[in-house]
Formats: C-alpha cells, structure tokens, sequence
C-alpha cells in the first residue's frame, strides 16, 4: 500500500518535471497582457513587437492568456522569440495565448497578406501560441504566413479552414503542434519543412491536407515524421474515409508521410489530383512510409503515389528537409 502511494507520488512529480509551466515571463522577455494598465507592459502584440529596435540584438516576448485579436506581420532583422502562457510547456493543449484574425485572401489581396501571423524574418521561435485565422469556409484564409529561415515553431496550434499554414519560404520546422484545416491547408511552393510529432485536424469531407506548389527541382520539400491525424473540432460528417493526405500544387509537388498515425480513416487512395488533372503528376513525389493506425486499414494508393520501402524512407528526414545544419537552430527538446 505504502510503495504503491510512493510510486504514485514519484509517478506524479515526475509528470509535474516533464510537464514544465511558463506562467511567467522568462528573463528579458517584454511583456504583453490583455488590458494592462501596468507601466511598461503592452496591451498589443502589435505594440510590444513596435517597442523592439530593429538591429540584430536578440529579443523575446512574452504572452499572457487571452485572445489578441491583431494580424501581425514580424519583420524585425534580429533574433526573435514569442512565448505564450501555458502549464505545460511540452504540448500546445495548455496553450492560453491565442492571436485571431478573420481575414480572406480575396479582400486581403493575397494568401500573404490574410495572415493572421506572417513572418518574414530568419530566426524566429514560436513557442505555446495559437494562431488563428476564422474566417472559415469559401476562400483561402492563411493563420500562419511563413517566410523566413531557420524559424521554429513549438507547441502551438494553428486553426484555419482552407490553407491554414503557408509554409511558403525558407526552413522551418513545425514540432508537438496542433494543425487544423479543411482545404490544402499545409501548403507553398518554395518552403522546407519539417513536421514532426505533431496532431493534424482534419475538417472537411474529400479535403486535402497537403498541397505543395514547388515548381522545378529545388532543394524544397514537406517532410512529415511521427504525426497524428484526427477529426478536427466541429469537422463535417463524411470526413472520415474521405480527406487525403495531399494534392500536388504544382507537377513538382514533394511531400512524404513517415510513421504517421490516422486515427481517422483517410480516402484509401492517400493523395488526390489538382483538378482532376493526371498530367500534373510528372515529377511529383507524394509518399508514404509505416503509415499506421486504425485508419490505415485498407489503403489502396493512388497509382503516382510511392509507399517506400525503408531505404528510401531513410532519405527523407529532418536534415533532408531543412539541412544538415539544423541542430543548430531547432529546439532539441521538441524534437521528433
Ligand atoms: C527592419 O529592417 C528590415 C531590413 O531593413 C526591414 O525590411 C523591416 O521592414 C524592418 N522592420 C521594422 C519593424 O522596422
Ligand atoms: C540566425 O542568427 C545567427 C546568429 O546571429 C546567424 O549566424 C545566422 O546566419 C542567422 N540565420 C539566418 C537564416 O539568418
Ligand atoms: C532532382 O534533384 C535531385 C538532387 O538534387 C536528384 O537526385 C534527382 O534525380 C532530381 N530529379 C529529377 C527528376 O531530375
Ligand atoms: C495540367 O497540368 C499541367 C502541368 O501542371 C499544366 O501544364 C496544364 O495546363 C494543366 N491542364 C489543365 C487542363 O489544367
């Protein structure tokens, strides 16, 4: 009885250690809070990102809960970090710091400029942040608009409708994140990037959740390891056995599923056409490797697509995707 008590409580510390809070701002960090009248502290996101000088000095920021409803656009030369308020620094479901936006492509002018969270800024973390874009069903509407290179992006939760996340230039990874979309919601044409470890919302009947728009052999490509597919919240009747894993953009469209778990089954084809368009399949790669789960019952992929055999899975990883010299930049710790 006693050793079990003990066990329970060691058991219980130990989850409070791995579970790590920041309810607090770390070191440095300026301060953002919904209504504050504190002196030094902003109210905005916006504000506090227009108090930073734009040199190469290395900066953060920190985010008390609330909803901030702003389309930011980070531009700053420097080193850059936004930190949210959470519980639980290891996953995006203790997130409490949420940026909102509802904004359409078509009035914004572009994918770009609808985003409710556009970086176009090399050395960019964001950690426990929820970005979201709810202008919902009809057009394009982009929660997060990514440009730059060498960017992180942990623990946070991106929701959107169609083309959630633009992942459109630069390297960057996405690590224990939340992704939520209906329509070609992971997509860009000139982006790398690495997805690992994170929860993939699927909202829509016959949605597609990939649609990479590379168009000529560059170094781009979406590499996804050890993500899980689910029902995103409020998602249509029908999606399941339906959504795919991804359309390709463009005839040079490059993404590859490792070890992915569908907890929702997908269409048993995997990967849909850009229009019903089968020449658009030229040079496309579009793959799979140890896909996994109660959804992965009866899959019968689509005649372009690969299920890759272990040595040619071994040739898409995180260095495949955003170089060898990622570890110099990506938080280890999130690592998947
Ligand atoms: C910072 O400087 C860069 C490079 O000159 C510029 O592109 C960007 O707009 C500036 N951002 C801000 C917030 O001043
Ligand atoms: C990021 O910052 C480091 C240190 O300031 C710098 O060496 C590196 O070139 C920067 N990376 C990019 C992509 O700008
Ligand atoms: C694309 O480039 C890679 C190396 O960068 C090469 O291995 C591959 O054969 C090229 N593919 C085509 C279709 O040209
Ligand atoms: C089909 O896709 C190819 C390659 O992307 C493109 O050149 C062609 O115009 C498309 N055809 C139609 C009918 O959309």
């Amino acid at each position: 009885m006693f050793a079990s008590l003990l066990c329970a409580f060691i058991l219980s510390s130990l989850r409070l250690v791995l579970a790590a809070s920041r309810t607090s701002p770390p070191a440095g960090a300026i301060v953002v809070r919904a209504g504050t009248t504190t002196s030094g502290e902003f109210s905005t996101i916006t504000a506090a990102l227009n108090s930073l000088p734009n040199d190469s000095s290395s900066r953060s920021v920190f985010i008390f809960p609330g909803t901030y409803v702003e389309q930011i656009d980070v531009t700053r030369t420097g080193p850059l970090i936004i930190y949210g308020y959470t519980t639980d620094t290891t996953t995006y479901v203790s997130n409490q710091a949420t940026i909102s936006f509802n904004e359409p492509a078509n009035l914004a002018g572009s994918d770009d400029a609808s985003g409710t969270l556009r970086i176009h800024k090399n050395n960019f973390s964001l950690y426990n942040v929820n970005v979201k874009n709810t202008f919902g069903p009809g057009v394009q509407a982009i929660a997060l608009s990514q440009y730059g290179s060498e960017n992180g992006f942990y623990g946070c939760g991106f929701y959107g409708y169609q083309d959630t996340l633009y992942a459109n230039e630069g390297t960057q990874v996405y690590l224990k994140s939340y992704i939520e979309g209906a329509v070609d919601f992971i997509f860009g044409r000139e982006g790398s990037a690495y997805f690992g470890g994170n929860t993939i919302g699927v909202l829509s009947a016959g949605g597609t959740i990939t649609a990479s728009g590379r168009q000529s052999n560059d170094s781009g490509s979406y590499v996804f390891n050890k993500n899980t597919i689910v029902l995103g919240n409020g998602a249509a009747s029908g999606t399941a056995g339906t959504y795919y894993l991804g359309r390709p953009w463009s005839d040079w469209a490059k993404v590859i599923f490792e070890n992915t778990v569908l907890n929702v089954a997908p269409n048993p084809a995997l990967w849909s056409l850009w229009d019903g368009n089968a020449t658009s399949v030229d040079h496309v790669i579009n793959a799979d490797f140890a896909t996994t789960g109660p959804g992965a019952a009866s899959l019968k992929r689509a005649s372009w697509a690969q299920l890759l055999t272990s040595s040619q899975a071994a040739q898409y990883s995180i260095s495949s995707a955003v170089g060898s010299t990622w570890s110099t930049w990506v938080d280890a710790s999130y690592f998947v």
